[in-house]
C-alpha cells in the first residue's frame, strides 16, 4: 500500500523536475541564496528597471524549449541563429542579462562548476518578484543548462500582442498552463514598460474613422500619444504598463484593463473575453487572490521543460556552451 501510494506520487511529478529541490546547493555551495539576495538588492536598488526585466527574460528563456539558460548563449560561428537573437527576444533587458552573468562570475569564484545559469535566473526574479513587493514562493534547484539554442524554436512558443485570445490559450494550454495561469502570470505586466512599437497601432491612424482604439480610456491614449510622438525615429521610447503603480508588484494591472488602461491588444482581451475577464475582476478586486495564484503559476513555469542530469551541463560561462556543439 505504502509503495503504491509513493509509486503514484512519484507519477504526479513532472519527470525532469522530480530532483530538484530548494535545498540543492545547501552543501555544496552554501552561500548560493546569500549572494543571489545581495547582487538581487544592489542591482535593484541601482537600476529599478531590473525586477521586470528579469522577470520577462525568465519567462522568455521557460517557454521557449525549457527554462534552460538557452537564452543567455551568445551565437557565433558554431551556433549562427541562438535564441536570443529572435525578433521577440531583441527588446529584453540589458539588465537583466547582466546581473545574472555578474552573479554567475560571482558563484565560480565561490562554488566553481557547481551552479547553473537556469538556478540563478530561477532564483533571482523570485527575489526580485519578493523585493517590488509581490509575493514569495519556494524556488526549486538543479536545473542543469541547455546544451542548444535555437533562435527559430522562439515564433511558435511566445504569445504576442497582436494575436486573438484563442491563440494565446492555446500558446499557454501548449505548456499545460490553465486559462487560470494565463491570466495570473499575466499579471507581470504590473511591473516594467513597453516600447511604443508594441502598441503604436492602437493610438495612431488607427481606423479610417477614429485616430485611436476606442477601447483604450480617450485620456489614456492621449497620454500615449504624447510620450510616444516620435518613436519612428527614437525606438527607444517607450511607457509604463501599469500607469498607476508602474515599480510595484500589485494587482493593479487587473484593475487598469477594465478601465481601459491596459497597453497591449492582448491586455485589452483579457479584460473583454468571457473566458478571462470574470478572472480578471477577481483579481482586480481581491490582490490576495491573484498572489496567491501567481506564485503557484510561477513554480510551475519554473520547473517547466528543465534539464537535469545528462540532459544538460553547468556551464563555466553563461553566454556559451562548455564544449562547441557537434
Ligand atoms: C498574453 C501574453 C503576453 C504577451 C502578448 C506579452 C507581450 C509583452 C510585450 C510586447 C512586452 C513589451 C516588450 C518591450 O517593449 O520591450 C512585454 C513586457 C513584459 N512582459 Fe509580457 N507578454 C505576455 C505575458 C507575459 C508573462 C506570462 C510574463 C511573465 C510571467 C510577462 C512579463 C513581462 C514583463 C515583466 C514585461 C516588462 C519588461 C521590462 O520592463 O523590461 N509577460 N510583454
Amino acid at each position: 500500500m505504502a509503495f503504491a501510494v509513493l509509486f503514484l506520487l512519484f507519477l504526479s511529478v513532472p519527470f525532469s523536475s522530480a530532483k530538484l529541490n530548494p535545498d540543492y546547493y545547501s552543501a555544496t555551495c552554501p552561500d548560493f541564496a546569500k549572494i543571489v539576495r545581495d547582487q538581487v538588492f544592489t542591482k535593484q536598488s541601482v537600476v529599478p528597471a531590473t525586477a521586470a526585466g528579469v522577470l520577462r527574460l525568465f519567462f522568455h528563456d521557460c517557454i521557449t524549449d525549457g527554462c534552460d539558460a538557452s537564452i543567455f548563449i551568445s551565437s557565433n560561428a558554431y551556433t549562427p541563429h541562438a535564441e536570443r537573437d529572435a525578433d521577440l527576444n531583441l527588446s529584453l533587458s540589458g539588465d537583466a542579462f547582466d546581473l545574472v552573468i555578474k552573479i554567475k562570475n560571482l558563484l565560480e569564484l565561490t562554488c566553481p562548476g557547481v551552479v547553473s545559469c537556469s538556478d540563478i535566473i530561477a532564483q533571482a526574479t523570485r527575489d526580485l518578484i519578493k523585493m517590488v513587493g509581490g509575493p514569495y514562493f519556494p524556488v526549486r534547484l538543479g536545473r542543469k543548462d541547455s546544451l542548444n539554442s535555437d533562435a527559430s524554436k522562439v515564433p511558435a512558443s511566445l504569445p504576442t500582442p497582436t494575436m486573438t485570445m484563442d491563440d494565446i490559450i492555446n500558446k499557454f494550454a501548449a505548456r499545460k498552463f490553465t486559462v487560470r495561469e494565463m491570466v495570473a502570470l499575466t499579471g507581470a505586466h504590473t511591473i516594467g514598460f513597453t516600447h511604443c512599437k508594441e502598441f503604436a497601432n492602437r493610438i495612431f491612424n488607427f481606423s479610417p474613422t477614429s485616430q485611436v482604439d476606442p477601447t483604450l480610456h480617450p485620456k489614456f491614449a492621449e497620454g500615449l500619444r504624447h510620450v510616444c510622438w516620435n518613436y519612428t525615429k527614437d525606438p527607444s521610447m517607450s511607457a509604463f504598463n501599469d500607469p498607476r503603480s508602474p515599480s510595484k508588484f500589485d494587482n493593479a494591472y487587473f484593475g487598469n484593463v477594465l478601465k481601459g488602461l491596459g497597453l497591449l491588444r492582448s491586455d485589452y482581451l483579457l479584460g473583454a473575453d468571457p473566458r478571462t475577464r470574470p478572472i480578471v475582476e477577481e483579481y482586480a478586486k481581491n490582490e490576495q487572490a491573484f498572489f496567491r495564484d501567481f506564485a503557484k503559476a510561477m513554480e510551475k513555469l519554473a520547473v517547466l521543460g528543465v534539464k537535469t542530469g545528462n540532459a544538460g551541463e553547468i556551464r563555466s560561462r553563461c553566454d556559451q556552451f562548455n564544449h562547441i556543439p557537434a
